[in-house]
Formats: C-alpha cells, structure tokens, sequence
C-alpha cells in the first residue's frame, strides 16, 4: 500500500499487505483525511452475537482498538452495569468514540483513551478484552507486543474476543489476512488458550455481506470451568 505502488498502478486497488502490515500511519492519515471503510455506524454483528452469547457478562471490558466506539456503546447498552475502557491510538477516533459515547448516553461508564497498544495498555484487571478487527493489521514485527498487551490487560481467567479478518476473504484491498493455523499459533504464543475459533464476517463498507473472518476466544489461564463446559458443548471450528 506504498505511495510508489499507487503511482506505478494507478486506479487500482492495492494488494493486502502482507508481513510488513498495515504501516501504523495509514491510521492516523485514514481518520484525518476520510471515512475509514471500517466505519459502518454501527457494532459489528460478531459483537452483538457475542453480547448474546453473553461472553461479556463480567465486568471490567477493555476495547483494544476502539476505533469511533460502537463496538463499545452497544456493549455498554447490553450492559448497564458494565465498566469500559476503550483505547485506540488515533486521537481522532477516540475524539469521535467520546462524543458518540456522549450522544448515545453511556459516556459515565466508557472511559476512553489514547494508546499505541504495541507498547502499552492497562494493568492485568480486565476480565474481557474485544479486539473487533485490529489484531491481524500489524506486522510480524509487531504482533507479540500488541498480544502480550491484550494478555497483560487480563486478569487470570479473562476471555479475549478477537475478529480478525481471514485468508478466505479473497476480495482485494483491505488490511492483513491471517488463516486460521495462523491465528491459533499467535494467540497460544501469547500465552492465551482457544476455546473456540468459528468462521464469521467483518462489516465494511467495501465488503458486501461482510469480510471473511475468524471470531475467536481465548482464556487468559486459568479456563474458567464454565467455559471450559462451554467449549465441550459447542462448535469450535
Ligand atoms: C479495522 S479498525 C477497527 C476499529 C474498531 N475496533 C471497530 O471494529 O470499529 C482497527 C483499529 O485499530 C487501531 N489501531 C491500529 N494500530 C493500533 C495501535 N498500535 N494501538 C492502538 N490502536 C491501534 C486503528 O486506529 C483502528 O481504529
């Protein structure tokens, strides 16, 4: 996604990219310059069918990578009593999270935040962590950093929810894919189990019908023997 490939080819849509990630820049330009593609106004349905799973039942949540919020608003309107911290590292979406946090009411029980979640995030008290399409944006590079911050943001016990974006999504543009093998490998190397890993879709606006992706959840040891029950009862592929 290189301003020298735009040049060289131009009114194409560029190929995903692959190793190197979505250069972090394309972030902060993306939601200073358009409407990212990834800001549909409303939760993504993966998280809604979460919420009624009720994987977020226990408090405190932590969004990693909020984006403009809905993820986490619908989370809070599902949940009243529920705590939220939801962070992004670009000022401007998680100006836009506020006033929509604002505007939908909840603004007393998200609290939002600016951090570069590759290097820091918040102390191990969370007992859930949503990750809606932010873990397969970065780099080999990056990746384990921004794992052991979503691990070190949960207590022993938690559940980290991930939508991540599939290799079996073939339409071209959009972010990083990562197979399914590829997605078991990195969270285990987090040292976070899976209890279920199922195929889903990521809503865009370019996608039609969603983009193929992974809805993921793993435990932070040790698995709640709930969940544990959980996982036996049902499908995890
Ligand atoms: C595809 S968007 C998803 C946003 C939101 N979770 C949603 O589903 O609407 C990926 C988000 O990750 C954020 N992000 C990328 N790198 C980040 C980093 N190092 N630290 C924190 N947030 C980051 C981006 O700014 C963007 O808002």
């Amino acid at each position: 996604m290189t301003d020298e490939w735009a040049s060289s080819n131009p009114g194409r849509v560029p190929p995903p990219p692959g190793p190197e990630g979505v250069p972090h820049e394309v972030f902060h330009e993306v939601y200073r310059r358009s409407r990212a593609l990834w800001v549909t106004g409303r939760p993504q349905p993966a998280v809604l069918t979460a919420i009624e799973r009720g994987w977020f039942h226990e408090g405190p949540l932590f969004d990693a990578g909020c984006g403009t919020g809905e993820n986490a608003i619908a989370i809070a309107q599902a949940h009243p009593t529920l705590e939220i911290l939801a962070m992004d590292a670009v000022p401007e979406a998680v100006e836009a999270a506020t006033a929509a946090g604002r505007e939908a009411g909840v603004e007393g029980r998200i609290r939002f935040g600016v951090a570069d979640l590759r290097i820091e995030g918040p102390a191990a008290e969370y007992a859930c962590v949503l990750d809606a399409g932010v873990l397969h944006v970065f780099s080999d590079a990056d990746r384990p950093g921004y794992l052991r911050v979503v691990h070190d943001a949960l207590r022993p016990g938690g559940a980290a929810i991930f939508i991540v974006f599939s290799t079996e999504e073939i339409r071209p543009g959009g972010p990083r894919r990562m197979g399914r093998e590829e997605v078991l490998s990195a969270i285990d190397a987090a040292g976070l189990r899976v209890d279920s890993i199922e195929e889903s879709r990521y809503e865009t606006l370019g996608h039609e019908g969603g983009a193929r992706s992974w809805l993921v959840r793993a435990f932070r040891s040790p698995i709640p023997p709930d969940a544990a029950e959980d996982s036996r009862r049902s499908p995890s592929d």
